[in-house]
């Protein structure tokens, strides 16, 4: 199993994986979103074999880091691949400076919920009727500023 960071031949693979995970009305990547994150935003993705299983998608402004997207193809699922994808897409913030990573997720989505919470991070707010569907939001932040001893 390879964690590394997507390369511009991935973006096949990503969006078959895209297709699996989110339906249409989660607005799945498109193809030319992958491309354009890779070159412009923080994207990792695990490796085994030949096949992408897993990818994280962090957005990057100035002084902000958004965990935009997370997700692992169902069958190598509970095997803490999402949570090593989040390690290292955190170690890599770090070097960046930047001291916070934020993110959105809907609060029917308890499996992600438990993986933040898991990894540390805790909810700021609910937002009401974030999604299209008017599903809630939990706005949740992780202090990820490097400890020095
Ligand atoms: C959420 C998701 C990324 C988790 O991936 P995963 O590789 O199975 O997660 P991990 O094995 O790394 O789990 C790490 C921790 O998260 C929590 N967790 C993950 N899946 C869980 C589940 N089904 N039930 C309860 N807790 C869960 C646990 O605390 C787990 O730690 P533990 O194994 O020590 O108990 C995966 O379920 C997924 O791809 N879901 C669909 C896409 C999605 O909704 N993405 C998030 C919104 S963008």
């Amino acid at each position: 199993m390879t964690i590394r960071r997507a390369l511009g031949s991935d973006v096949g693979q990503l969006s078959l994986l895209e297709k699996k995970l989110f339906s249409e009305e989660n607005f799945p990547l498109s193809k030319g979103s992958f491309r354009y994150h890779i070159k412009n935003s923080s994207l990792f993705v695990t490796q085994i074999d030949y096949d992408i299983v897993a990818y994280v998608l962090v957005l990057i402004k100035r002084k902000d880091a958004k965990l935009y997207s997370i997700g692992v193809d169902g069958s190598f699922r509970g095997q803490k691949i999402a949570n090593q994808l989040l390690q290292k897409s955190i170690e890599e913030l770090r070097k960046l400076g930047f001291v916070t990573l934020v993110l959105e997720v809907r609060v029917d989505n308890l499996e992600a919920i438990a993986l933040y919470q898991k990894i540390g991070f805790e909810t700021q707010k609910r937002l009401k009727a974030f999604y299209g569907d008017g599903c809630d939001a939990y706005l949740m932040k992780l202090d990820i500023k490097w400890e020095e001893i």
